[in-house]
Parts: structure tokens; sequence; C-alpha cells
């Protein structure tokens, strides 16, 4: 004998006519969902706009584009940075920037492996609206870029000639070694 389905009535039990006929409604609803959703999942990737070819950043990537090996901060910056970061962020992160049981580090291979790839300004933004925790945003932009420099230094990143500024921070790409990112 053939296995009926189980969502339909067995013929073996007593059904009444118009109970079949309620478990048409749902069947049909459902079918209805299947074939709009494939409709719809056809339509959509049409609707999406094409991206840009070559966009504004990558334009300029080719001439601008540095790593933090390439000497971004000044060490006088990095100084800045350090008193500033004792006042706003050594109370979680730690004075030496390896963090505690709640509070990520901000150095070495857990810095790399968060940050690398990604630009000192998605950095920077990151930090200037989450911390500090209770009150982000509230350093000024320059003391934000101050206290980068000094995390760049603690990371072993080497100083160079001029200080961070605010319109490089999208060219310069973390990498964990001086010839990844290029
Ligand atoms: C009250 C404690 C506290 C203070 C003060 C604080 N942070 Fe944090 N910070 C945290 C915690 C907790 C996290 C993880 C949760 C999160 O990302 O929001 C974090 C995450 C971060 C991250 C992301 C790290 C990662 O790799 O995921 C960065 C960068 C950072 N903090 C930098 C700073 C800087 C710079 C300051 C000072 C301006 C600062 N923090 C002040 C507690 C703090």
């Amino acid at each position: 004998m053939r296995r009926w389905p189980r969502f339909l009535p067995s013929p073996h039990r007593e059904v009444r006519i118009d109970e079949r006929w309620a478990l048409c409604g749902p069947i049909r609803a459902g079918l209805f969902r299947v074939v709009f959703g494939l409709w719809v999942a056809g339509i959509l990737p049409l609707a999406r706009p094409a991206p840009a070819s070559g966009s504004s950043v990558q334009d300029t990537q080719a001439e601008d584009q540095r790593t933090v090996w390439d000497g971004v901060y000044s060490a006088a910056q990095a100084e800045r940075g350090q008193a500033l970061y004792r006042e706003s962020c050594s109370s979680c992160h730690a004075p030496d920037l390896r963090g505690d049981n709640t509070s990520p580090s901000l150095v070495g291979m857990s810095f790399t492996f968060l940050w690398g790839g990604s630009t000192l300004g998605a950095l920077f933004e990151g930090i200037r609206e989450r911390m500090p925790p209770v009150r982000p945003g509230t350093l000024t932009a320059q003391s934000y870029r101050d206290i980068l420099a000094f995390v760049l230094a603690k990371n072993g990143y080497p100083s160079g000639g001029q200080e961070l500024e605010g319109d490089h921070l999208d060219y310069i790409i973390i990498s964990a070694q001086p010839d990844d990112g290029r």
C-alpha cells in the first residue's frame, strides 16, 4: 500500500468533505508565496543600482595610498597622545594598551587581526563614535588623532617627520607587515 503524505487527511479515516477543502486554502497560499518569492528574487537584483566603476578612493589610491609603516605620525604627536590616552583611555585599556577582561587590547595581534586592511580613517571614526563609552565624541578631532598616533607608536609602527592629519587618514592602510596592503 502506498504511504499517504502526512499533511493530507488519511483516506482511511472518516474525513468530511469540507475538512479537505479547508486544507486547500493554506496549500494554495503557500504555493503563491513561493512563486511570488521567486519572482521578487528575480526582480530585486535588477533594481539594485550598478556599482559605480572606479570610486574616487580607488582613483586616488595609486598616488596617495600609504601604510602605517611609512612614518605617518610624528614622535611629538605620539607623546601628546600618550598624555591624552592616560586621561581618557588607560583606565580601561590599561597603561600598556593590553586591555583587561572587559576592554580589548589596542596593540599586537588582536589589533591587527581586527583592524588590518582597514584605514586609519575607519579606526578614527570607530573610536570617535564609541570611545570613551560614557561620553563618546567628547574629545577634539585633534586629540583623537594624537591618541591614534600613540596607539600606532605602541604597535611598533615608525614615526616620521609629519603629523597625522585629518585628510590623510582615509588613505593610510593598517597592515601587520610592511609589505602588506600595497
Ligand atoms: C570605560 C572603559 C573604556 C574607556 C574609558 C575607553 N574604552 Fe575603548 N573599549 C572599551 C570596551 C569595553 C570596548 C569593547 C566594546 C566596544 O567595542 O564597544 C572598547 C573598544 C575599543 C576599541 C575597539 C577595539 C577593538 O579592537 O575591538 C578601540 C579602538 C578603543 N576602545 C579605543 C579607546 C580609546 C582610544 C579610548 C580613549 C579615548 C577608549 N577606548 C576609552 C572600554 C573603554
